[in-house]
């Protein structure tokens, strides 16, 4: 959004339009993006000790992709999607990433990469975008850490995920956290849920809202995703989908469970966990946290054999998960990811000596140090203030003394501990090769 601020410049009263970033969306300053490239750092770590590797895949997709996967009667498809035209196509800005995957898995036959019992493993981070009402923890631009698992039918699958998922969540400090699962069956019991469903919301539909009566008729299942408190009561007592499994399924379930149990993860069965998207079969999960208030869920998931079928694929099945990376981090403890300081800070000691500077700053850079030094000539104080502000390590003093003799005074910021340091010996004492 853009607003008329008046401003005086040089006397006169000049009024220019002001931006502001738009509804629902944010800036991730430098001081919080640290935190976030520690999450995004920890999860690459994880995941690939489990065999995932990175995807990328393009912010815009055909709309179609969406209303085929996510589902035409899904909240995210109806009044979620920043879509619009490009020439003869119509786009959409990707409110997910599940879809997106298993489009580029199909048209790039990634099928031929998996093995019965070999499946290829991927994960993304990156920006998604639902035009959702914006409150605390739901952004307009949100951010996902997601990871997909394409080729395994195996209830393995689901519970390594889970398991890895786990890790990842320990690695970074989150405690408070609940792990919900369900299953919602296949196309051989659903259809039977679906019916029992419509049976007993059909002399309760008067008492549910408006959302709910045309859910019930487009798609029973999904009035569980409703948010009317009252609607939310009554479905308490509507039948569940676990009593009415098929074999398959069960069995199916009650694996992934005793997997869980093997590995010692907690997990509490909810029936009324279905998600909102439309490509789910068998499994699904979420992790809530109490700390995030009403938008409990860090991430959810769950299995989608047809998926890639559906996408003018193989019959390939797949499993996955995405993590909401903002939720993440706000629940992360705050001695996390912190923001990298400084190494050194060049303290130079007049012009000449500041001038021969630039050339040592760039020595060290060369040699991996983070080095900060002022623009121009600067009082040693204003300097020293600086070298605090970046929190800098050491504070390195350049007179033209030092460099007529290439000994330096370094002084260990923390300790104030003070010792004279030959250029050759810099790059040791600082700590240098950062990022290599
Ligand atoms: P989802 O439940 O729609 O699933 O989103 C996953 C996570 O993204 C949520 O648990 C939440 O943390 C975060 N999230 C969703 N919407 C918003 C929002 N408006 N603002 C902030 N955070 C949000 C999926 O997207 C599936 N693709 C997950 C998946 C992957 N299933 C299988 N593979």
């Amino acid at each position: 959004m853009c607003y008329k601020g008046a401003r005086a410049v040089r006397g006169a009263l000049v009024v220019k339009p002001r931006c502001q970033a738009v509804r629902g969306t944010r800036d991730v300053l430098p001081d919080e993006a640290a935190r976030w490239q520690y999450v995004e750092g920890a999860a690459r770590s994880v995941f690939e000790r489990y065999g995932f590797r990175e995807i990328r895949t393009p912010l815009i997709e055909p709309t179609e992709l969406f209303t085929r996967s996510v589902g035409e009667a899904t909240d995210i498809v109806r009044k979620e999607m920043y879509s619009f035209s490009a020439g003869s196509e119509s786009v959409t800005l990707r409110p997910e990433a599940t879809a997106s995957v298993a489009r580029a898995f199909v048209e790039h036959s990634l099928h031929r990469t998996i093995a019965a019992g070999f499946p290829e493993r991927v994960y993304y981070i990156g920006p998604m975008f639902r035009y959702e009402r914006p409150q605390k923890g739901r952004q307009r631009q949100f951010h996902q850490i997601g990871a997909e698992i394409l080729g395994a039918k195996e209830p393995l699958a689901d519970a390594e995920t889970i398991e890895m998922l786990w890790s990842f969540l320990d690695a970074i400090g989150i405690e408070d956290r609940e792990l919900v699962v369900n299953s919602v069956g296949d196309a051989r019991c659903r259809p039977g849920f679906r019916e029992a469903l419509v049976r007993w919301l059909e002399p309760r539909l008067d008492r549910l809202c408006e959302d709910c009566r045309r859910r019930a008729r487009e798609n029973p299942l999904r009035v569980f995703d409703c948010k009317v408190e009252a609607d939310r009561e009554l479905l308490l007592g509507a039948p569940t989908i676990l009593d009415l499994l098929c074999g398959g399924c069960r069995e199916h379930f009650e694996e992934v469970c005793r997997t869980l149990d093997a590995y010692g993860i907690p997990y509490r069965a909810d029936s009324r966990i279905v998600r909102g998207l439309d490509y789910y079969e068998r499994t699904v999960f979420e992790v809530l946290s109490r700390d995030l208030g009403a938008q409990s869920a860090i991430l959810g998931g769950g299995r989608y054999d047809g998926l890639v079928e559906d996408l003018g694929g193989p019959a390939v099945p797949g499993f996955g998960f995405a993590i909401g990376l903002e939720r993440l981090v706000s629940l992360m403890p705050g001695d996390r990811g912190l923001p990298a300081g400084t190494d050194v800070f060049v303290v130079s000691l007049g012009e000449p000596a500041w001038r021969a500077s630039i050339a040592l700053a760039r020595r060290l850079r060369a040699a991996g140090v983070r080095v900060a030094m002022p623009m121009s000539s600067r009082p040693m104080g204003a300097q020293l203030k600086r070298a605090d502000r970046v929190r800098a390590r050491f504070a390195l003093f350049v007179g033209e003394s030092e460099i007529a003799s290439g000994r330096y005074g370094l002084k260990d910021l923390a300790t104030g501990e003070q010792s004279s340091v030959q250029e050759k010996d810099l790059v040791a004492r600082l700590g240098g090769r950062h990022g290599e």
